[in-house]
């Protein structure tokens, strides 16, 4: 085994939503050392423009390769919409890169073929047709129905996930014509997961929720395993979370996930 498979797991997002990602890697990869990005100084990125994305992504990848980190995983759909091109082609050879979209629409070929199914995600997201283009692309007879929900990850991140406001905001946009008919439901942005309990409750069961986290952290341990990079016994070093900006929404979620004894190190992205 090479020292490479020792080395960290880079993963990011914009804030804490790519934390819902993180905890499943770490879940059926305890071995694994992960270094976090939460860029919550720039956050949200769904309403930012395509070319800014780019460059907070392509500057968060150079933080993460200065750590030595052996995958950079984009737990992000808006940065995985506008950046994940450009962050391959930057990080070279020096590290794998992995997206949170390529997994949800294998998911989708193997469960959902011949169905009508709904994406929800940022305007950056819904607006690249990355998610259309890719399905389309499968033919496997999936009509793909988005609706752009800017709303919900700024909610989330202000930590009103855990309330009734919550609840009216996904009703108003769920009840949207466009959604109807669906069968299914990707949640198309990595904060989702943190309001799926409001979204179940809304569809009382009957629309599948496609959840990408699980789905993503089983394809970043299939894909170490084929590359051999999979850590062999725990490195000793704890996981590290670098945030752009301190918040307490940002540290609070990183408690609940990870423990209590997690230390956020503030990181900027430019001086
Ligand atoms: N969690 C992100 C996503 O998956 C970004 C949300 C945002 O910052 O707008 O799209």
């Amino acid at each position: 085994m090479g020292t490479k498979a020792q080395a960290p797991i880079g993963i990011f997002d914009s804030g804490i939503g790519g934390l819902t990602v993180a905890r499943e890697v770490k879940k059926i990869l305890p071995d694994e050392q992960l270094i976090y990005f939460g860029d919550t100084a720039h956050l949200p990125y769904g309403d930012k423009s395509t070319a800014a994305i780019q460059a907070y992504s392509v500057k968060i990848a150079d933080v993460l390769l200065q750590q030595n980190c052996k995958l950079i995983l984009i737990a992000c759909n808006s940065a995985s919409a506008a950046a994940y091109e450009l962050v391959k082609a930057y990080v070279a050879s020096k590290a794998h890169v992995v997206n949170v979209i390529d997994p949800v629409v294998d998911y989708l070929r193997e469960n959902h073929a011949g169905q009508i199914v709904g994406l929800i995600g940022t305007k950056q997201t819904v607006g690249s047709g990355v998610y259309l283009q890719k399905i389309n692309a499968l033919n496997a007879g999936i009509q793909l129905k988005s609706l752009a929900t800017p709303l919900l990850a700024p909610m989330i991140e202000e930590g009103f996930h855990l309330e009734n406001i919550s609840k009216e905001i996904v009703a108003s946009y769920l009840s949207q014509e466009v959604l109807a008919d669906i069968e299914a439901l990707v949640l198309g942005c990595t904060h989702y997961p943190l309001i799926k309990k409001q979204i179940r409750e809304y569809y009382d069961g009957k629309v599948d929720l496609i959840d990408a986290s699980e789905t993503v952290a089983k394809s970043v341990a299939a894909f170490l395993g084929y590359h051999q990079l999979l850590a062999k016994s725990q490195s000793g070093s704890d996981d590290r979370f670098l945030v752009s900006d301190y918040t307490v929404s940002f540290e609070e979620t990183t408690k609940l996930f990870f423990g209590k004894q997690i230390r956020l190190q503030k990181y900027p992205l430019w001086e």
